[in-house]
């Protein structure tokens, strides 16, 4: 094996928590099985050119049945956390009303399977699969939808709360908000800007309340979000492209972000979505920023944009991962260097990084030194904004296994750990075994 960059974990603190990521849509499988309702992902992978290879979430990767042995195998990297996601109609078919013992008794076994090992469970509320029977009547563009996620929240807190060490209310709400519902790319495929930013406040209104009403049912678990971020750049170091950028990273994350920290929109942003705007009751503000025990981020690449329409970014290939996103690690000191400077963060939590290459499977193996290098020159990255002052307190790759890549469908593969999908066979990547040494290094500084 090649260690082309060295990095060590002794170079961290010695209670930073070191973890994979996965989520339920993604991996689970068993669609129907067990008094599952759907979810606005099931009905999505069914519209006709929806997903890439026309696949869905019926199979994914049988977590569901094989969810002892995928434990084994987060154990066996030696990682301290492992980061799943509850799928809310599994366990509330209809997103209202009755619970499904059934699907509780899954989530039941796998924390305690968790325990077991001595992996800390970061749980997410809401990856994305939102049951059907809630968007019949408007999904998040209806504020009735927040209440309804508040309630599943506390049913999980009072079955799940004091053996979660972590739980997170929403998983990136822009993409759930703009790729939802205004390119219509991802479910449940709406293509309206105002009703995305509707939908992107009555997330936050749903995570504020979440936080407060967990906290009053005197939850211990550490409770926070996670936001995607990119930092913006212009292509050009003029003035307008260096606007530009700014408007872009003001849309993409200050958006989501201020209110969080500071209660506020951002005015920029408010005056550029002009009559775009949500409708924001008395009072929405101080809830959506409620204090957070951690932040989370998760990390893939920079945006670049320029004020002149006909310019094109072109990253040399090599420079990309399979789902052409630009490999760039520094964005990630970045990113933490200037939130850190603007902000008064809570601890920050890595929460997703990773990368999707085409690996090939060679005699039992997968040399995907792309993947290992990708993931090395991040932790240097987020090891140099941590010595410049930046807290943060865990990193998650994404992803333990290859999965359901939303509308990509199987074609992309951002596992450390190989799906072989006809056999359900897993494969661990040399990225894998660089992880398990990795964090198998344990730290000499006490
Ligand atoms: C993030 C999602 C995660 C996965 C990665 C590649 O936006 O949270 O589910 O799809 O991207």
């Amino acid at each position: 094996m090649t260690h082309a960059t060295p990095i060590r974990r002794d170079t961290f603190p010695n209670d930073f928590v070191w973890g994979v990521a996965t989520s339920a849509f993604q991996i689970e499988g068993a669609s129907e099985a067990d008094g599952k309702g759907t979810s606005i992902w099931d009905d999505f992978c069914r519209l006709p050119n929806a997903i890439a290879d026309s696949s869905n979430g019926t199979v994914a990767c049988d977590h569901y049945s094989k969810w002892e042995s995928d434990l084994d195998l987060v154990s066996s990297l030696g990682v301290d956390a492992y980061r799943f996601s509850i799928s809310w109609p599994r366990v509330q078919p209809k997103g209202s009303g009755k619970f499904n013992e059934t699907g509780f008794a899954f989530y039941d076994r796998l924390i305690d399977g968790m325990l077991a090992r001595g992996l800390k469970p970061y749980c997410t509320l809401n990856h994305w699969d939102l049951p059907s029977g809630l968007q019949t009547s408007g999904g998040w563009s209806n504020r009735d939808t927040v209440q309804r996620f508040v309630d599943y929240a506390c049913e999980v807190n009072s079955r799940f709360g004091n053996r979660l060490v972590s739980i997170c209310t929403h998983n990136e709400p822009w993409v759930i908000a703009v790729l939802g519902h205004q390119t219509g790319s991802f479910a449940p495929g709406a293509t309206s800007r105002l009703l995305a930013m509707q939908v992107a406040h009555n997330l936050l209104l749903s995570h504020g309340l979440t936080v407060t009403a967990l906290r009053q049912l005197g939850c211990k678990a550490s409770l926070g979000i996670v936001l995607n971020m990119s930092p913006s750049e212009g292509a050009q170091p003029n003035a307008a492209d260096t606007a530009m950028a700014e408007l872009e990273f003001g849309i993409n994350v200050r958006w989501y972000l201020e209110p969080l920290l500071l209660g506020n929109y951002p005015s920029d942003v408010w005056k550029h979505l002009s009559t775009d705007v949500p409708t924001v009751a008395a009072g929405d503000m101080d809830c959506i920023c409620a204090p957070l025990d951690f932040l989370g981020i998760n990390y893939y690449m920079r945006t670049v944009v320029s004020a002149d329409p006909t310019w094109k970014q072109r990253v040399p290939p090599e420079n990309c991962t399979d789902m052409g996103w630009e490999i760039y690690p520094q964005g990630l000191s970045q990113l933490l260097l200037r939130l850190h400077h603007d902000y008064d963060l809570p601890p920050i939590v890595i929460t997703e990084n990773g990368a999707a290459f085409q690996d090939e499977v060679n005699e039992g193996s997968v040399h995907d030194s792309r993947r290992q290098e990708y993931l090395a020159s991040h932790l240097i990255a987020l090891n140099n904004a941590m010595h410049q002052g930046v807290r943060v307190d865990g990193y998650f790759i994404w992803s333990l296994l290859d999965n359901f890549e939303w509308s990509s469908g199987y074609t992309k593969r951002f596992g450390i750990v190989h799906v072989d999908y006809p056999s359900q066979q897993r494969i661990l990547k040399d990225s894998a075994y660089w992880y398990r040494d990795f964090c198998n290094k344990k730290n000499s500084r006490k």
